[in-house]
């Protein structure tokens, strides 16, 4: 029997060799029109039968996602494309070819099969084929494409492992299954393939500079340099990634940060607020006596990513009122990094000089 929690079902699987038997419970219940949260090599996703308005429909209740953000479909098999996807633009090809399964999703014509509770009556669908063992197993088993956005409460900084569905979800979902942490940290790149140059609608686990190995040109949506409604990716214009405390920025040279945050932090200690930082390896020993997370190494943004969202959650779980993060070079995975980093923040940057 898997253990129960505030009535939500808790599954473990192996993250390389699922068990049968969790994922066979597991897709009985997406068959069923239930709604179960799995691990992707990016985040948690909570899963329901694409092709069921009425299942997919429990996700924004569950979440308290508004109704104008679309979902991502996920797929496992390529012959699978053709039930959502109503054609496939002809750079398409060589992209999927490349990069699925992996932290990509596509944009492209949808299928009338694809209800539009989906889509956000949009005529286009985002769809991905993850790169995780589990998150296969299960589109497999329930034999229909699974639209899954993050499994967090709308607003709050994704899941990276079954504790944080259960903090946001426990009791408003069937189940979850827990495969451990994720691998990446951060959502898929959304390449949007339905116009005339692709287009990044959000970058993520894909970066730009992967893209550019296939693709002859990329560009990155105007509208995610600044807090813009008029953002092509309908989710990007939400408050996203929050925790509850205050997040401020601070972006610059690795040489200037570290006195800019220790100012920072000095002015809000003194109005009696608790700080947090959240530092790089390179830089965290400038902040003795502070509470200072390590997200990770400016050589290698994968630990920052990897750790990002658990330490904004962690920052919470601590009781500070403000956190200050360090901002890093936003070339490569760094690119979404700080997108969810300045997104958390609300776009409270500082530079420091
Ligand atoms: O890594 C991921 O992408 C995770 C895992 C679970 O696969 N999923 C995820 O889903 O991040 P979600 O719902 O949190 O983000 C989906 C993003 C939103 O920004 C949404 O607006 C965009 O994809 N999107 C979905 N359908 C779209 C469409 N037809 N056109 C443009 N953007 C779309
Ligand atoms: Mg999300």
């Amino acid at each position: 029997m898997a253990e129960l929690i505030n009535g939500t079902r808790l599954l473990t699987a192996d993250a390389v060799s699922p068990a049968a038997e969790a994922i066979a419970v597991a897709a009985a219940i997406l068959r069923q029109g239930g709604l179960v949260a799995f691990p992707t090599e990016t985040v948690y996703g909570l899963g329901a039968d694409a092709l069921n308005p009425v299942a997919v429909e429990g996700i924004f209740r569950a979440k308290g996602r508004p109704a104008d953000n679309p979902l991502i479909v996920h797929i496992a098999d390529l012959s699978e494309l053709s039930a959502v996807a109503a054609s496939v633009p002809p750079l398409a090809p060589a992209v999927m070819a490349r990069f699925w399964p992996g932290p990509l999703t596509l944009v492209l014509p949808k299928t009338p099969a694809v209800p539009a509770i989906v889509t956000a009556g949009l005529a286009t669908v985002a769809v991905r084929m993850p790169d995780h063992p589990v998150a296969l197993a299960l589109i497999r088993a329930a034999g229909t494409p699974l639209a899954a956005p993050s499994a967090n409460l709308s607003g709050r900084p994704s899941p990276t492992n079954a504790r944080h569905v259960l903090d946001d979800l426990a009791g408003r979902i069937e189940a979850v299954v827990d495969s451990g942490e994720t691998g990446i940290g951060l959502e898929s790149t959304v390449l949007d393939l339905t116009g005339e140059v692709p287009l990044i609608l959000r970058p993520g686990g894909l970066t730009r500079e992967d893209l550019l190995t296939v693709l002859p040109e990329v560009h990155l949506d105007p509208g995610l340099s600044h807090a813009s409604v008029a953002a092509r990716s309908p989710g990007v214009k939400y408050k996203h990634y929050a925790p509850q405390a205050e997040v401020v920025v601070v972006e610059g040279s690795v040489q200037a940060i570290p006195a800019c945050v220790l100012r920072l932090a000095a002015e809000a200690e003194q109005q009696g607020r608790r700080v947090g930082i959240i530092a790089t390896r390179e830089t965290s020993e400038h902040y003795p006596g502070k509470l200072v997370m390590v997200s990770g190494s400016r050589e290698a943004p994968g630990t920052i990513s990897h750790n990002l969202f658990t330490l904004l959650r962690r920052m919470d779980a601590a009781g500070v009122d403000l956190i200050l993060a360090e901002g890093i070079a936003d070339t490569g995975l760094g690119l979404a990094i700080m997108n969810r980093l300045r997104k958390a923040a609300g776009y409270r940057i500082i530079e420091a000089l």
